[in-house]
């Protein structure tokens, strides 16, 4: 005899009339919001954004927001209750522990990273079904979902494609590869045994290489010593960099970065060939990073003490990856070499950051 399936948990009931449209930015005090938020409010005139963050929004950001929330990704009933009040159509889902982070205060991660976009992912399905419309969902993934096993595979793999070594060793790898699946899962297959193989949202995703902003330095992440260099250098500081001189990885500025999340979100669903994209725009090693600061900042220097624990992790992880689905599928393209990128953005925005301190 078969059992009536039980619901794990209440379908939206399509009854939300009356509810304001506006696209919910989750992270949107971190330094990906900070940039989205004001690329989203430029583009978008009268643009509803809800922000969305653990410790609120600096005024700046805030600014741009029709309503910002103080809250935890992990509290679903916080996000059901702010889905009774707007018709997400648009959900940058930011918000995450980065990999130093994570394997620090790994249950957490897990509950942040994977639990934290489970329940995005919830009500972006609860929302199709009180619209009747697959909600997009962006999400931004990384270089940590990749996990080559020793470093003379790292070298012999070079430039790798999204479909090789998916076998993360850091916890924000497994939590970011397992959202991806999610993320795919719901977009292709949820509901499946119901309504056929067409899935409840349009779930876009992006593998971010180590990322570079002259506004702000990130919190817990293992390609830090990137931002790290240039803002020490900056502020005339000599810098203690975590990494050997011989580690490579992928990274792009910021602006790349926002530009490439909103150009994705514009290509038309069904020029979509994947759910999970990489992008790059140059990939130095340490000791290059350094070489190029230094004919901007001839005094600065650089020591290298390599972290055990963090070396290991970017050993790891790709020294380049392959961007050719995203340039085909929907025209994403880099802006900068590491040259232009220090000449036209990093150089400027850096000094004019520090400018009189
Ligand atoms: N920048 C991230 C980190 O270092 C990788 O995506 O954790």
């Amino acid at each position: 005899m078969h059992e009536a399936p039980t619901m794990d948990r209440q379908q939206g009931n399509g009854t939300k009339s009356d509810r304001r449209t506006a696209v919910l930015v989750t992270g949107a005090g971190g330094e990906m919001g900070y940039g989205l938020i004001h690329a989203l409010a430029r583009a978008e005139e009268n643009l509803a954004i809800v922000g969305f963050d653990l410790k609120g929004l600096p005024d700046e950001v805030a600014d741009c927001c029709t309503e910002t929330v103080a809250g935890d990704v992990r509290d679903q009933a916080l996000l059901e209750g702010l889905a009774e009040r707007y018709s997400f159509g648009r959900i940058y889902h930011l918000a995450a522990m980065l990999s130093s982070s994570a394997e620090l205060a790994p249950d957490r991660a897990y509950q942040v990273n994977v639990g934290g976009t489970r329940n995005l992912l919830n009500i972006a399905v609860d929302e199709r079904d009180a619209t009747g419309r697959s909600p997009m969902v962006l999400f931004p993934s990384t270089i940590a979902v990749y996990g080559i096993p020793t470093l003379e595979a790292k070298h012999a793999a070079g430039v790798i494609t999204e479909d090789a070594f998916l076998e993360p060793r850091t916890m924000y790898g497994c939590n970011k590869l397992a959202a991806e699946h999610l993320g795919r899962y719901y977009a292709n297959h949820h509901r499946q045994v119901e309504e056929g193989p067409t899935g409840s949202i349009d779930f876009r995703s992006i593998r971010f290489p180590g990322l570079i902003s002259a506004e702000t330095l990130p919190t817990g992440g293992t390609t830090d010593y990137g931002p790290e260099m240039l803002h020490a250098a900056a502020r005339n500081e000599p810098y203690d960099c975590f990494v050997r001189e011989d580690t490579r990885l992928p990274f792009m500025t910021m602006p790349e970065a926002i530009d490439s999340i909103i150009t994705l979100g514009n290509a038309p669903r069904s020029s979509l060939g994947r759910t999970a994209y990489n992008v790059r725009s140059f990939a130095p090693s340490a000791l290059e990073i350094h070489a190029a600061l230094r004919t901007h900042f001839p005094a600065l220097t650089v020591g290298f003490t390599p972290h055990p624990g963090r070396q290991m992790i970017v050993d790891g992880w790709p020294a380049d990856v392959d961007d050719t689905a995203a340039r085909n599928d929907w025209g994403w393209t880099p802006t900068h070499s590491l040259e232009s990128a220090l000449e036209k953005y990093l150089i400027p925005g850096v000094k004019a950051r520090y400018a009189g301190s």
